[in-house]
């Protein structure tokens, strides 16, 4: 049986432009959702999904998630010394359990040039991506089934999810061989396509940000040619991998949140927060207040 997953790559070098101006000297990975930054939430599900190490791929003024991710001595000892133990555990939960690698991506050329500068550290062995944007709130963790369905198939797997027709020119579409039963929601790749007119598009299951891939998928990257854009798109890769060997795609058991546009990032602070027993209430009388439309205090 082929190894499973020990790591996880985070492609993290991306400008936020549509966040701005709260991305100008701040990078969109540390965006808050109630009080955790939303790369948080995928490191956490990766490290919940038995996969503690660590690759993220960043660029320039992406400091701050290094600093996030690294032991805050000065921050450990005051906390100590004022007997705030609960803070405490919570800032040592974030550092202790992962190893965490970065590698700077240099030139934004797209998803599968921010996998393919990984090929170093990811060596010969399968690997996790995680895009953080979409946030999963799963049990078990999205990142696990996945891994559960990698380990039965051992072949690459990627996260899908049925879509609206008007939002298929958003992601990677994939077709699927409906003549090959895998079990519910485990389909075998027909043919993908990264991000169709709505016309021309195979169907409306789009990838959504993981993917369970096998080293091969590096050479298939290298002889990927550059997009109309300039960049090396993932779903291309995995379309020229695909005359290689076979394809899966899972549709995740959980609720997603694509935190990369507003109104999903706004949608899923409420839908984080309203699942806080401290703020639970309190917050859901506030909604419930704005909905009778008395005024909001
Ligand atoms: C990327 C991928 C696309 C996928 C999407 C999921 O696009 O290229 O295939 O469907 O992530 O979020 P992006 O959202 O980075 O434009």
């Amino acid at each position: 049986m082929t190894a499973s997953i020990r790591k996880a790559v985070f492609p993290a070098a991306g400008l936020g432009t549509r966040f701005l101006p709260a991305t100008k000297a701040q990078p969109k990975e540390m965006l808050v959702l109630v009080d955790k930054p939303v790369i948080q939430y995928g490191v956490e599900e990766a490290v919940q999904s038995g996969v503690p190490n660590i690759v993220i791929v960043t660029g320039r003024g992406k400091n701050a998630i290094e600093d996030h991710f690294d032991v805050a001595v000065e921050l450990e000892s005051y906390l100590e010394q004022r007997g705030k133990n609960a803070l405490l555990d919570e800032i040592r939960k974030i550092t202790q359990p992962i190893n965490v690698a970065y590698v700077r991506q240099g030139e934004p050329l797209g998803l599968g040039h921010a996998v393919l500068v990984t090929k170093t550290l990811i060596g010969d062995e399968p690997f996790a991506v995680i895009l953080g944007d979409d946030v999963i709130d799963a049990n078990p963790p999205a990142l696990r089934q996945m891994i559960d369905v990698y380990e039965r198939v051992q072949g690459p797997v990627l996260a899908v999810e049925r879509v609206a027709p008007e939002d298929v020119s958003s992601y990677g579409i994939v077709a699927v061989d409906e003549s090959v039963d895998l079990g519910r929601r485990v389909h075998r790749v027909k043919d993908l396509v990264e991000k169709p007119a709505r016309a021309d598009a195979p169907s409306n299951l789009a990838i959504i940000g993981r993917y369970i891939l096998t080293p091969d998928i590096f050479a298939a990257l290298e002889a990927t040619a550059r997009d109309g854009g300039g960049e090396i798109q993932l779903t291309n890769g995995l379309r020229r991998l695909l005359r290689e060997r076979p394809l899966y795609v899972y549709e995740i058991d959980g609720v997603r949140h694509d935190t990369g546009n507003k109104l999903g990032f706004l949608k899923a602070i409420v839908y984080f927060a309203l699942r806080r027993p401290d703020l639970a209430e309190p917050f859901r009388r506030y909604l419930e207040s704005l909905e009778m439309g008395v005024r909001p205090r």
